[in-house]
């Protein structure tokens, strides 16, 4: 496991977030109010990649059908919390929750722990 440089922090200003690929694995970077995440680039739903996602108060808004993930933890906001899995069970498996990372920053560096195996 090891911290990859991934951006610069000017490159993503605040509510702004960017998809990358590192050694093909899809990333999606964000700057909320100043705190940058990072989540796995593609959605739970359909496994489309989350660029021109919208940040807004914690909370990403995939462009495609608006699913909605808590940035700090990945998990599902929207539909979950509305719509029952009872009465849609179908939707079990795409409300699974977005991978998250740990970031840090290093002299104005964005930088993102990565497992070795994911990168291969
Ligand atoms: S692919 Fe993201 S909501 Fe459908």
């Amino acid at each position: 496991m090891c911290y990859v440089t991934v951006a610069k922090v000017e490159d993503i200003p605040p509510g702004k977030s960017q998809l990358i690929q590192v050694e093909g694995l899809p990333l999606l970077l964000v700057n909320d109010r100043g705190q940058f995440y990072a989540l796995q680039g593609l959605c739970g739903h359909q496994k489309l990649p989350l660029a021109k996602a919208t940040v807004w108060q914690g909370l990403l808004d995939c462009p495609w059908h608006h699913f909605q993930y808590d940035i700090r933890t990945g998990e599902n906001v929207y539909p979950r919390c509305v719509y029952p899995l009872a009465t849609l069970p179908h939707l079990d498996q795409q409300l699974e929750p977005l991978r998250t990372y740990p970031v840090r920053i290093v002299e104005q560096h964005v930088q993102v722990k990565i497992q070795f195996f994911e990168l291969l």
